[in-house]
Formats: C-alpha cells, sequence, structure tokens
C-alpha cells in the first residue's frame, strides 16, 4: 500500500509511524509534513497544502496511492473526503456534512439534543443584544462559543458576566470571521476532561483507548490555554464502565442520528467529555479527526494494525473486525515547545538531540519542525516526545528522559505532565 496522509503536525508523523510499521505499507507521502515525516524511513513530504484538493487529488492519482488518511479538520469540513471519493481515491475521513460535528458547534449541539447525548444546556444567537440578555438571566461563570472553527481559540470560559460579555461582542463583532456569525452561550461544567476517540464506518463504532490532555500552558494546569502540552493513555477515570456508558450513550446514538440524516460517516469521531466528580459525564465537543496529542499516546499502545482498522472503516467492514488489540500498560507524552507559545515565538532554531531522546527508548514525534538541511523549530509546540511502560510511573519516566536530552533555544516544557496518575 501507498498511503498519503494529510496534515503536518505531531498526529501526522505518528499517524505515518504507526502506518510503516506494517509489512503492508510499502509508502508514505505526507503533504505538506514536518521535519520528522522527511527523516522517517519510508516517508516522504510532498510540498502541498492541506486544503489543495486538486494538486493532492492528481498526485494520488498519478502516483498509485491506495489510502488517503486525513489528520486536520480543515480540509474535511471544506469537502476534501467528497472531493477525492468522486475522483475514485479511498478517503478516511468523514464528508463534508460529517465534519461539521466539530466545524459547527450550533449544529452539533443540535445533533446532541436530537439524539439525547448528555450536553450542557445551551443556547445559540446570531444577535449580540439576545446573547447578552441570555447571559445576564443565566449569570457566571459560563462559556461563549464562536460557532465555526477557530484553530481552538474560540472558546471563552467567562469567570464573570462582563467577560462574557466582552466574548460575544470579539466573536459577534468578527475577531473569528465567518466562525462568529452563531454564538453558543453554554452552562459552565466542572470536572476532568477526556477525549474518547472512536473509529467507524458509519454503521459500528469503536472506541480507542481514553486519553487526557493537558491544555493549559503551566504547571498545576495554569495559564493560557495552547494545543495541547501533553498527554497520557489509557486515563483511568475512564472506567470500564464508564467507557461503556459512553459507548450506548454517545457513540452509538451520535452514528445513528447522523446516518439519519443520510450522513455516512467513516472516521474518526471524537468526543470530547467533561466527567464529574460522581462519575457523570457530558460532551463538550464532538471533533471529526484524530485527536493532537492524544493520538501520539493512543497509537504507540495499539496492536491491531492501524490500516487494517481504517480500511475496514472505509470500506464499510468495522463490525466484522476481531476486538482492536491493544498493549498492555501506558504511554505518556510531554510536548516540547517554542519559548514564547501560545504568544509569539521564534522560529528556525536547531533541534539537537533527538537520536539521543530515541536511544533513551522514547519516540520523538515532530509537530512543529522542517528540514532544512538540519531539522530546525517551525512552529509553538515542536515535539512530542512520548514514553511507554508497563504503567504510568515507567512511561513518564521514558518521556522524561528522552526530552532531557533534546535542545533548542527557548525550548520549554512541562515538568507535571501526567500529575493526575502518578502515585
Ligand atoms: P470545545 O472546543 O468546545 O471543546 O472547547 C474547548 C475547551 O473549552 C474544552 O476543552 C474545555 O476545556 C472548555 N470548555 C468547553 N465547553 C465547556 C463547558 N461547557 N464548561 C466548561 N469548560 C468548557
Ligand atoms: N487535543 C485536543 C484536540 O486535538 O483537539
Amino acid at each position: 500500500m501507498k498511503v498519503l496522509v494529510v496534515g503536518n503536525g505531531g498526529r501526522e508523523h505518528a499517524l505515518a509511524w504507526k502506518l510503516l510499521q506494517s509489512k503492508q505499507v510499502e509508502q508514505v507521502v505526507c503533504a505538506p509534513g514536518n521535519g520528522g515525516t522527511a527523516t522517517l524511513e519510508g516517508c516522504y513530504n510532498l510540498p502541498l497544502a492541506v486544503d489543495d484538493f486538486e494538486g493532492l487529488t492528481k498526485y494520488a492519482q498519478e502516483h498509485g496511492v491506495t489510502l488517503v488518511v486525513v489528520g486536520p479538520e480543515v480540509p474535511l469540513a471544506k469537502g476534501i473526503t467528497d472531493y477525492m471519493l468522486k475522483r475514485n481515491l479511498m478517503v478516511f475521513g468523514p464528508s463534508r456534512a460529517g465534519a461539521q460535528i466539530e466545524a459547527s458547534k450550533a449544529w452539533a449541539k443540535a445533533l446532541m439534543q436530537e439524539a439525547g447525548i448528555p450536553t450542557a444546556k445551551a443556547a445559540v444567537f446570531t444577535e449580540a443584544a439576545a446573547a447578552k440578555s441570555y447571559i445576564k438571566s443565566q449569570g457566571a461563570p459560563i462559556v461563549v462559543k464562536a460557532d465555526g472553527l477557530a484553530a481552538g481559540k474560540g472558546v471563552i470560559v467567562a469567570e464573570t458576566v462582563e467577560q462574557a460579555i466582552t466574548a460575544v461582542d470579539a466573536i459577534i463583532g468578527g475577531q473569528f470571521g465567518n466562525a462568529g456569525n452563531f454564538v453558543v452561550i453554554e452552562e459552565c461544567l466542572t470536572g476532568q476532561e477526556v477525549s474518547v476517540l472512536a473509529l467507524t464506518d458509519g454503521l459500528t463504532i469503536r472506541a480507542l483507548l481514553p486519553a487526557q490532555d493537558h491544555k493549559r500552558i503551566g504547571e498545576g494546569d495554569t495559564g493560557e490555554n495552547t494545543g495541547g502540552m501533553g498527554a497520557y493513555a489509557p486515563t483511568p477515570i475512564a472506567t470500564p464502565s464508564l467507557m461503556a456508558r459512553v459507548q450506548t450513550e454517545v457513540l452509538e446514538k451520535a452514528i445513528a442520528t447522523l446516518r439519519s440524516k443520510n450522513i455516512d460517516y467513516r472516521g474518526v469521531l471524537y468526543a470530547g467529555l467533561m466527567v464529574a466528580v460522581n462519575g457523570d459525564f457530558q460532551v463538550l465537543e464532538f471533533n471529526c479527526r484524530f485527536g493532537d496529542p492524544e493520538t501520539q499516546v493512543i497509537l504507540p499502545l495499539l496492536e491491531t494494525p492501524l490500516e487494517d482498522l481504517i480500511l475496514a472503516c472505509v470500506e464499510q467492514r468495522l463490525g466484522q473486525m476481531p476486538p482492536i488489540a491493544w498493549k498492555k500498560g501506558a504511554s505518556a507524552t510531554v510536548v516540547a515547545a517554542a519559548g514564547g507559545y501560545p504568544g509569539a515565538y521564534e522560529k528556525g532554531k536547531l533541534i539537537a538531540g533527538i537520536q539521543e531522546a530515541e536511544a533513551q527508548g522514547a519516540t520523538v514525534f515532530h509537530a512543529g519542525t522542517k528540514l532544512d538541511g538540519q531539522v530546525v523549530t517551525d512552529g509553538g509546540r515542536v515535539l512530542n516526545v512520548t514514553g511507554v511502560g508497563d504503567n504510568f510511573e515507567q512511561a513518564i519516566a521514558q518521556a522524561y528522559t528522552g526530552i532531557q536530552y533534546i535542545n533548542f533555544e527557548g525550548i520549554y516544557y512541562r515538568r507535571d505532565i501526567g500529575h493526575k496518575v502518578r502515585s
């Protein structure tokens, strides 16, 4: 098989790495890829943007690509799957209609309400005045969300009514472009967040190991939100009984409701849950793709060949597959970020120590890097250093042993990844 992976993050490096572990996969091409996919044996970068559907399709047709795996939400929301399916390519990832589950929070909320999926109480507005009077009637804390894709920046958890009102003005005022045509005002939930990524062929849906990520920049989960500073799996708060409830109360209901709308959803359905202290949970959001950095901790534990699962989804025969097999034990990843991230940061810093980190047993997935003669930084989240072990202690220790060898000017990483699962 020759697989085209679309995207350039840590998630796509992990997908390429996992796919290449199989004898069936001869080559992976990553578009546009990063410094990690450029230096991974059997993997090549293709310098095309994720939304260059014409260029990607032409490449796939002319170079015998047997499967396209789409990483990020933006091309899915723009219809890459519909475009490529029409041109007879095999694509893993939902259609444009299916991707609305991530691309429109109002649409996703309506779907959850229709399906009876547990989720926070919410209301949707197009007019600032109505949104503000609703906020005043509800009081704070309250959550204000831009409807559309906003690269993780469109959600404001407001501690006060004033903050919520400022957020409404920013969203309706166009700070998020078209993503702000609607504003969703939602009850503020508390608890621990869990990411349940599931694979589906539109009929059957199977959860992967549950993961948790650390969204805040600072230790103790403080400071600004980021794309994710680290993650671990399988998280113990998602107990088997909780996962059984998620299967029937969330995943199966979502797929059945999508099907009732004539949406044939084949790809990843990612449910972001808030789990309360008493074990009850609600869905905060759905994503239409693999999580980043969750993928970098889930795939190292996957034993079933990834391409078998992906092909079973694309060919709609996931129900005939044996249960997904997992390695026993745990994994953790620590993100090395550029100094200043999530604010302004510099690029082009030489990265040292990747091989040394890997010699310690860690796996280094690149995110914001590029190959420019040597591997240099090219983004805010630069690398993910992943450890695997019999338990969280070992997995976390391997990741931190590895990251000590990594160096670039301004490197920053949190020292407390997995603090909730360390003894
Ligand atoms: P979303 O993109 O909707 O998942 O929101 C991004 C982040 O905002 C989530 O991961 C949570 O940390 C936070 N968030 C979203 N909705 C809520 C809510 N109803 N209550 C509390 N926090 C929330
Ligand atoms: N780690 C959160 C996400 O991928 O959206």
